[in-house]
């Protein structure tokens, strides 16, 4: 094969816990020196917040390069798009003053042909089997993306390649949406949706997206042989990915390093670097197992000071203690050359802070490794060691050595037993508000 160009670099970004790192910040913070933002997998569940300056900006589809002006944005195979959703967003941005071509006018975002569609019997899907599940729900976003993925696997979804041809659309579109109907109203006993409705609907959504339909695949292999850098913006994060999350309480996809290769359609040496996010403390949403959840007043407080509500649903967060075993799971999972540890702020003004280093299982055996199952996971209790916290308000710290010594001894453990650098520290929602930190 073709040799990529020596100048060419990339990052992958990924999230190391249950999502909401603020993957978002440090992703449009790498972006700012990436010529391309390929996003490989998850839909519009993600929700990503980018701030900067006065402006706030709310992602979900579009990769966060789209808000500079020369960065060419790429949504890849493994993605799902509700069309909808996705041009409302872009409409959303453009009402924001981002860009959306180029300085010679052609688009500044491409799509692949085969990135599957979100269609109105996903959404209701996934609500009619959440409350069938009744107290056993996973809490999804109800954004039909795990009924999307399974129609994937299942061999009968419409992809983008469909969606622009209106022949092709209309009749995988009658075949498909008979058998969702016929499902919807014979098991669920719901309302059967209006097919006709939904093709006049989705066939002008493909002749929106058709000009954006691409090979992300060609056009990424293109830009590493140009020596091109390229940022993969991660969704979702480990502990949800559908293989090593915490099944069956995990989205659809593959937010683990694999998905961007299978996600994009590239080999695994387009990866120079993997930067994995983490929050210096944990948070949750939906349901599942969380080992180290404070259901209590320090829980409510982190809550409260760190803003832990949902970008996507609203839906406030479940807050716990910073889990090591998690993020060094994470770290070997996904091969992360460095850590970015978010939200050192919000640990402010705590007291003493815990860090959990292990599991205890129900034999008294202690576990250095995170457990497969979630059956093992629930009998085991965390093991905590206490550090010193801190008071001040470090929001306005630049540089590691500005931080107080306890907030940066705290940095340094979660380093050693995460078994991973820490290159940069958040201390504030805005871009500006992050410490790099050179290695030692
Ligand atoms: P993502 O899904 O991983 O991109 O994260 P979200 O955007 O859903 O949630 C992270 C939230 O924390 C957003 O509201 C960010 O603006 C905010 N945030 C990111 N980094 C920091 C930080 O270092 N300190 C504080 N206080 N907030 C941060
Ligand atoms: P970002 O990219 C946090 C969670 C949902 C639910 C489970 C399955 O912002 O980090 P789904 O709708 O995907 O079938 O829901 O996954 N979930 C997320 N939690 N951040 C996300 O994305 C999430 N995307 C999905 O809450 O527990
Ligand atoms: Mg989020």
């Amino acid at each position: 094969m073709a040799e990529y160009n020596k100048n060419f670099r990339s990052y992958a970004v990924n999230g190391t816990q249950w999502g909401d790192e603020g993957k978002g910040k440090i992703i449009d913070i790498i972006a700012g020196k990436a010529d391309i933002v390929a996003r490989s997998q998850g839909g519009n569940n993600a929700g990503h917040t980018v701030v900067s300056g006065d402006k706030t900006y709310k992602l979900h589809l579009v990769p966060s390069g789209i808000l500079y002006d020369k960065t060419r944005c790429y949504i890849g195979a493994g993605v799902v798009i509700d069309p909808k959703d996705f041009l409302g967003e872009l409409t959303t941005l453009s009402g924001q003053g981002v860009k959306l071509t180029l300085a010679d006018g052609s688009p500044k975002l491409m799509v692949d042909y085969r990135a599957h569609v979100v269609f109105p019997w996903h959404i209701t899907l996934d609500g009619l089997s959440e409350t069938y599940r009744g107290k056993s729900d996973i809490g999804t976003t109800k954004r039909g993306i795990g009924p999307c993925y399974a129609d994937k696997a299942e061999r009968l979804g419409i992809r983008i390649c469909d969606l622009i041809d209106p022949a092709i659309l209309k009749r995988k579109l009658y075949e498909t949406g008979k058998l969702k109907n016929d499902i919807i109203t014979k098991i669920y006993g719901g309302t059967a949706l209006d097919l006709d409705a939904i093709y006049a609907e989705y066939a002008a959504y493909g002749d929106k997206l058709r000009p954006l339909a691409a090979d992300v695949s060609v056009l990424i292999d293109d830009a590493a042989k140009a020596g091109k850098t390229i940022m993969f913006e991660g969704a979702q994060a480990t502990l949800l990915d559908i293989d090593f999350g915490t099944y069956p309480y995990v989205t659809s996809s593959h937010p683990v390093i694999g998905g961007v290769l299978s996600g994009i359609g590239v080999g695994a040496k387009v990866i120079s670097e993997v930067i994995g996010v983490a929050k210096a403390y944990t948070t949750r949403v939906g349901k599942g197992p969380f080992p180290t959840e404070l259901d209590n007043e320090i829980g409510e407080h982190i809550r409260v000071a760190g803003g832990e509500f949902g970008t996507t649903t609203g839906r406030p967060r479940r807050t716990g203690w910073f889990d090591a075993l998690i993020v060094k799971y994470s770290v070997r999972v996904n091969g992360i050359t460095q850590l970015a540890v978010n939200k050192l702020d919000t640990l402010s003004g705590i007291g003493d802070l815990k860090i959990c280093t292990g599991y205890r299982d129900r034999n008294g055996n202690v576990l250095s490794h995170f457990p497969p199952s979630i059956e093992m996971l629930e009998g085991c209790e965390p093991i905590y060691e206490t550090l010193a916290g801190f008071d001040e308000d470090i929001s306005a710290c630049r540089t590691a050595d500005e931080l107080p010594p306890a907030a940066l001894a705290y940095i340094l453990r979660l380093e050693t037993l995460c078994e991973c650098r820490v290159s940069m520290i958040g201390v504030g929602p805005d871009r500006e508000q992050t410490i790099d930190k050179p290695a030692a």
